[in-house]
């Protein structure tokens, strides 16, 4: 499965392609009515256009607040978040969050409705292109035949494909998603993250995903950031294009699950800062 999307124009002379997302010294805090946390450290990476991009770590090293703040919800207290450039200040319909388990969908809504029903209520859209909007996105998805029915009716791969071709219609820069399949039993996780690949493989959206497994990161992402334990610093960002379910029984998987392993549990220099800190 190739990548475009970092390489892409690279080569040639061609001038180096500028990242969708570029999160620089990102430290990221919640004040409580007791304490500071730092959940993230200084941590800096680049997502490109096509991404598959995996944050890795173990619970609590900040990956779901690194999504938050890339959403726009919370702010650096250092560092800079950008979108193509832009300081992020606000959530925006150019960074839209797939949320776990997809329901998200609305029941009482059929299929198209429920795709059309973001382009509706942000006006982002003039009314008159939304329904095409819609059927062209849920096409793209191959899910033409099942505009009319309610999403009790889909299993959860389609499920999950509306859920991204509704996401898909607001013609973001970046998905983002937090676990989505945490919940799933190992088999139905296994044909989600399949169902995301072939989707990808189709449209080549830009994903920002979220995960506390080594071997989905390794088969869900093109390129994963490795997080220390709390507070979340850049342990490592590697490449993992090259795997899908199909090689998971070959020695170079087992060498990356082992690597990323090795790094997620290596000791770490402590943080300069108090992570935890009486607020004044
Ligand atoms: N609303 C909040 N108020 C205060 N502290 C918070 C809040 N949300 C998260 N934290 C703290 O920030 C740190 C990072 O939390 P976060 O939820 O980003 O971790 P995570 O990597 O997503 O973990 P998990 O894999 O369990 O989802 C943790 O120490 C957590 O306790
Ligand atoms: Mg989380």
């Amino acid at each position: 499965m190739a990548n475009p999307g970092i390489n892409a124009g690279v080569g040639g002379g061609a001038k180096a392609p500028s990242p969708i997302l570029d999160v620089r010294g990102a430290t990221l805090q919640y004040k409580t009515p007791k304490h500071l946390v730092t959940a993230t450290y200084k941590v800096d990476f680049d997502v490109y256009q096509s991404d598959r991009f995996v944050l890795l770590g173990p619970s609590g090293c900040g990956k779901s607040t690194l999504l938050k703040a890339v959403g726009g919800f919370m702010q650096p207290v250092e560092g800079t978040i950008r979108v193509r450039d832009r300081v992020v200040k606000a959530p925006g319909p150019d960074r839209m969050m797939v949320f776990q388990e997809f329901e998200q969908l609305m029941p009482w809504k059929t299929i198209l409705q429920n795709v059309m029903f973001p382009m509706q209520a942000t006006k982002r859209f003039d009314r008159g292109e939304i329904r095409d909007r819609a059927l062209a996105v849920l096409d793209k998805v191959k899910l033409s035949k099942f505009i009319d029915v309610y999403p009790h009716m889909l299993s959860g791969g389609m499920k999950m494909r509306v859920a991204i071709a509704r996401a898909m219609a607001m013609e973001p820069d970046i998905l983002l998603m937090d676990e989505p399949f945490a919940a799933l039993d190992a088999l139905t996780r296994r044909k989600m993250q399949e169902e995301l690949l072939s989707l990808w493989d189709q449209t080549r959206f830009t994903v920002l995903f979220v995960t506390h497994s080594i071997e989905e990161a390794i088969i869900v992402g093109s390129r994963i950031l490795v997080l220390s334990p709390h507070p979340g610093r850049v342990r490592a960002e590697l490449n993992a294009e090259r795997f899908t379910h199909e090689n998971v029984d070959m020695p170079e998987f087992g060498l990356l699950m082992k690597r990323i392993h090795g790094l997620l549990f290596e000791e770490s220099e402590p943080v300069p800062e108090p992570e935890t800190e009486a607020v004044a």
